[in-house]
């Protein structure tokens, strides 16, 4: 089968990156065993990256970005995926040097693909998204250390981005007691709708001198990076664990040693992208399940491609909040 499909693709125009609507056919779609029908997608960080041209992300332009897809199968040479069967695809390649999920149609490997769980339709996984798997496997990190409600606060940087406002979500519904940090005062009421306890602006994770301050987190979520974790590391109980995903603050981690040999403090590292694909299949099945964040699929924007570029900017800018939905069919 071959058939035309609308697509936001970004073009390299004298060395600015422009995103348009454009009529693609899936003939020039890359090689691969699934064909899938995308009705939804959703927004993210590494989104706006690729869309403005960062070449760590996405090397050769045109192209169509969108690290995350839900929809049909419409085509499958692969005994373990059939025709019609409704499918999430994140991470991999998809969006970076793979046309994604700002496409109408990708075509992927069969390896890819994580069924639909029992309940969700597209735009619920969407919800979701890279995102909201990210927030779950640094919290099964935390969980995975020992973490409990009872040991004290834990801290979420970022928290009104689309990691950390999951985060804040499933680490309150788990009984945790959180403190959001966010440099959006205007965005402290919807913290606390979603289950935050406190919310803290950026300085309290600004730059300090000293190499150890009071410790008042029992455990942390760190988005950021940068100088922020650099600091959260310092106010770390003893035994506690941060789990490290984001790099919006920064790559550069500046920090002596005093806290991992003085306190113990466990540093742990999140990826979502290249992860086994049964890691993702059991993340995704509880937040179908006891992991569900009701307030979160019901504050969730939906967009269409024509909003996407505005959408995209706002991430760079580090206005975005909560969780967006780029549906194909508005
Ligand atoms: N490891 C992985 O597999 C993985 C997967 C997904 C995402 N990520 C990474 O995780 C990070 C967050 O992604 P996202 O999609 O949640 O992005 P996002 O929606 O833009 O959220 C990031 C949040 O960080 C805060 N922020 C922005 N710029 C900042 C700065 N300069 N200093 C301190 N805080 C700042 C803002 O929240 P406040 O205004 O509330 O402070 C912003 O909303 C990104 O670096 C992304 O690449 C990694």
């Amino acid at each position: 089968m071959s058939t035309d499909y609308k697509a936001w693709r970004v073009e390299e125009q004298g060395g600015d990156y422009v995103g348009s609507e454009k009529i693609l056919n899936t003939g020039d779609l890359p090689e691969g065993e699934v064909l899938i029908r995308v009705s939804h997608s959703s927004l993210n960080y590494k989104d706006a990256l690729s869309a403005s041209g960062n070449k760590g992300v996405t090397r050769n332009f045109p192209h169509t970005p969108g690290i995350d897809a839900a929809g049909e199968v419409v085509e499958s040479s692969s005994d373990s995926i059939t025709a019609g069967a409704s499918v999430i695809v994140t991470g991999y390649d998809l969006g970076m040097n793979t046309d994604g999920g700002f496409g109408e149609y990708i075509r992927v490997p069969a390896a890819w693909c994580v069924p639909m769980p029992a309940g969700w339709n597209a735009r619920t996984a969407m919800i979701y998204g890279t995102a909201g798997l990210t927030a779950g496997l640094c919290v099964q990190k935390l969980l995975k250390m020992g973490a409990a409600p009872e040991q004290g606060a834990v801290a979420v940087s970022g928290a009104s981005g689309a990691v950390g406002s999951v985060a804040v979500e499933l680490l309150s519904g788990l009984g945790f007691d959180v403190v959001a940090i966010s440099g959006k005062a205007d965005h402290a009421e919807d913290l606390k709708a979603l289950g935050a306890k406190d919310v803290v602006g950026r300085d309290a994770l600004s730059q300090e001198k000293k190499p150890l301050l009071k410790p008042v987190f029992a455990n942390a979520v760190d988005t950021v990076g940068g100088t922020p974790l650099a600091e959260m590391l310092k106010q770390v109980k003893p035994g506690g664990s941060v789990s490290c995903c984001g790099l919006v603050a920064g790559p550069q981690l500046e920090t002596t040693v005093l806290p991992f040999i003085l306190r113990g403090v466990n540093l742990l590292g999140v990826d979502s992208v290249e992860i086994p694909l049964a890691d993702k299949v059991s993340v995704w099945e509880k937040f179908a399940g006891e992991w569900a964040c009701p307030k979160t699929e019901a504050s969730a924007r939906d967009i269409g491609r024509a909003e996407l570029d505005g959408a995209l900017k706002a991430f760079l800018k580090g206005e975005s909040a909560g969780k967006i939905v780029l549906d194909h069919s508005k």
